[in-house]
């Protein structure tokens, strides 16, 4: 059988984050400008390529497969992409999955579940309609809610992703875990990231976690519970609520060290890590190269992955540390 991908480091990569598509209908404050660039279509993978893409590093250990975006389900043929990456899900692949801002899930979430998929992250953080529609820019908290509704319903278990957010959502903390232990979802809190100028600097809205932790944890029993996910959270069980909930936390607690993914853009560019600019262009051993240069190329690129990010909250985010923005890599 071909050769796994270990990195310098040692680290085993399992996990491909695969971006579908840099473009969102959403312009979340955190993440993207109001004025964002986005990719020449001509420069994007076929939905072809893209699962030929997967194949490759399936066939070198990969396990898990997350779709990711800008928002993946605008994509035309999405659930067509999920459908044959799907197909080796058993035979190979243990894991496909998607995150996404749900505004597409009342129609998508049917055929996603047919594609294989059992698990989604929606990012909602606010369930109030006029502060989703002032962090969002423009979305319809109701879609998003009630396409979480239709991926339930369609027997998908959903994840809420929220990121925690000063002045914005600290006050909803609370609130969304009650709200996601009475619907049956898992939450998961996210320390705010410098991807990418943005009109307003991050760390006006950065929230650090471990205090936001400490906070929950006067109030109820958290008991912290092994991660099976294979992502970069940390979690606790809420006794009291029944609810689980989990912590990522890049600026208070650095989670390198178990780094087993790597991410690849919509125009086939393999990033090594989310928090460095290092990258291996895919495209055109996909192209005309063949299966033995991709191989090389995946080799080649485990050699350069850094072995962590080098995210910092004690500077201002004037000049974010990383330029492009999380959409381009899919977080
Ligand atoms: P599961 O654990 O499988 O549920 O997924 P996940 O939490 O890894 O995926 P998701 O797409 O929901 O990402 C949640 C947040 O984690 C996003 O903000 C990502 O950018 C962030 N994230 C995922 N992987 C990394 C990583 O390697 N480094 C950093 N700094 N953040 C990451
Ligand atoms: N920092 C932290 N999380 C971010 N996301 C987007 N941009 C940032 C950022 N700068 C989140 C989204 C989504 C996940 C993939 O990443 O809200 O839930
Ligand atoms: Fe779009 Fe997600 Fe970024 Fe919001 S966080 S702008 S939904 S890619």
């Amino acid at each position: 059988p071909a050769r796994s991908l270990t990195d310098s480091f040692g680290r085993r990569i399992t996990y491909l984050r695969l971006s579908v598509t840099d473009r969102c209908d959403l312009r979340c404050r955190y993440c993207m400008s109001e004025a964002m660039t986005f990719l020449p279509r001509a420069e994007v993978l076929t939905l072809e390529e893209m699962a030929a893409v997967a194949e490759a590093f399936i066939a070198r250990g990969v396990r898990k497969i997350r779709l990711t975006g800008g928002e993946p389900l605008i994509r035309r043929g999405a659930p067509e992409l999920a459908r044959m990456i799907g197909r080796h899900i058993g035979n190979g692949l243990d894991e496909l999955t998607l995150t996404t801002n749900g505004t597409q899930l009342d129609k998508q979430s049917a055929a996603l579940f047919e594609a294989g998929i059992r698990r989604i992250n929606v990012s909602l953080d606010s369930r109030d309609p006029e502060r989703f529609r002032h962090i969002t820019r423009w979305g319809d908290v109701d879609k998003v809610l009630e396409g979480i509704a239709a991926a339930k319903a369609a027997g998908l278990r959903v994840k809420i992703n929220m990121v925690a957010l000063k002045g914005m959502n600290e006050d909803e903390i609370e609130p969304m875990l009650r709200w996601c232990a009475a619907e049956g979802h898992d939450l998961t809190l996210i320390e705010t990231m410098p991807l990418g100028a943005i009109e307003e600097d991050r760390t006006d809205r950065y929230l650090p976690l471990d205090a936001v932790r400490a906070d929950l944890a006067r109030r109820y029993t958290l008991t912290p519970v092994p991660d099976r996910t294979g992502g970069p959270a940390r979690y606790d069980r809420v006794e009291e609520l029944g609810a689980k909930i989990g912590f990522i936390t890049p600026l208070t607690q650095n989670f390198c060290e178990g780094c087993n993914r790597v991410r690849v853009t919509a125009s086939g560019r393999l990033y090594l890590c989310l928090g460095h600019d290092d990258k291996v262009d895919l495209k055109a051993a996909l192209r005309t190269g063949g299966p033995a240069a991709m191989a090389d190329l995946l080799d080649g690129a485990m050699a350069i992955k850094p072995l962590k990010h080098a995210f910092r909250i004690d500077t201002r985010d004037a000049a974010p540390a990383v330029a492009r923005h999380m959409s381009v890599t899919g977080g």
